[in-house]
């Protein structure tokens, strides 16, 4: 099998484009990669270099008025590029799920998170209510959310952004999907939830195969979870590499300079061992 046929996820030759009043500005342009199943890529990159584009433009996110996303986007051998939001929204959530950065933009402030996780829910599986129910309920456990009944009924204003970050990660994992987009998904939790958050995470990647696009400015996580590593600078995928070879041998000037900057790898053995018992 080639190596592209055996990814779950194959992004090839994406460009991003926005229409300003100055013209059509490139975000993101010729990125590459593939994702296979049960395997983490991480991708890292400063602020500001196309991250949460690439992320968003995956998923059929972006605005379809402003932004002109080309290129060809397979997740298992199907093509997401164009596909009409109503079958997007079918395959979102189950077959590809997103934590994205800001977990505010992920809900409707109108209802609460126990109605939008139960719809969520419904909508891709033939669940009723009640089982929908316990699934979100225990699926809020498995993110160290106390009092989840409690939670089902608030609304999203009601919850820190650290809690709500948490929803979000129970809401995209809980149906298990074949590929899990995590946009910094640990960077609004203290130590304590994100090594809670990154074991679930290791936990669908074992137990469930999930193949896992990692975004974070944290390097030490990067190490701890990811594979393959992949380095944006400027819209475009400048170094890609096996995680051992990425952090030992850097090749690029620029993931020798972002290699540098970091000031300490804050996971050590010991919480490596609790994400990974
Ligand atoms: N909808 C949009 N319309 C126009 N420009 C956008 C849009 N979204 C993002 N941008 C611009 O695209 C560039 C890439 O943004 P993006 O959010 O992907 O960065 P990022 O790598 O995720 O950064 P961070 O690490 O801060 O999250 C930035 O210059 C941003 O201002
Ligand atoms: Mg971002």
């Amino acid at each position: 099998m080639s190596e592209e046929r055996s990814n779950i996820l194959q992004v090839s030759d994406l460009h991003v484009k926005v229409k300003t009043a100055q013209g059509t500005l490139p975000l993101v342009h010729k990125v590459d990669f593939g994702l296979k199943p049960g395997r983490v890529l991480g991708l890292v990159g400063e602020s500001g270099c196309g991250k949460s584009v690439t992320c968003q433009s995956i998923l059929q996110l972006l605005d379809r008025k402003t932004t002109h996303v080309e290129g060809s986007i397979q997740l298992n051998g199907r093509e997401l590029n164009g596909l009409k939001a109503e079958e997007m929204r079918r395959i979102r959530g189950k077959e590809i799920a997103i934590i994205m950065q800001n977990p505010m933009n992920a809900f409707s402030p109108v209802f609460t998170i126990g109605d939008q996780f139960v719809e969520t829910i419904r909508t891709h599986t033939d669940f009723s209510k009640k089982q929908a129910f316990d699934l979100a309920v225990s699926s809020l456990q498995d993110v160290n959310l106390s009092d989840p009944a409690d939670l089902m009924r608030r609304y999203p204003f009601q919850l820190s952004g650290g809690m709500l970050q948490r929803v979000m990660i129970a809401v995209s994992m809980c149906l298990r999907p074949s590929v899990l987009i995590a946009d910094e998904p640990t960077t609004a939790l203290d130590v304590a939830n994100q090594m809670q958050v990154l074991r679930q995470l290791d936990r669908i990647r074992s137990e469930f195969g999930t193949a896992i696009l990692l975004i974070s400015h944290d390097l030490g996580v990067i190490s701890e979870m990811a594979d393959e590593v992949a380095v944006m600078q400027h819209g475009r995928i400048i170094e890609k590499a096996d995680v051992f070879a990425l952090f030992d041998n850097p090749q690029h000037a620029y993931t020798k300079l972002l290699l540098d900057a970091r000031l300490s790898l804050p996971i050590n053995q010991q919480t490596k061992e609790f994400i990974l018992s």
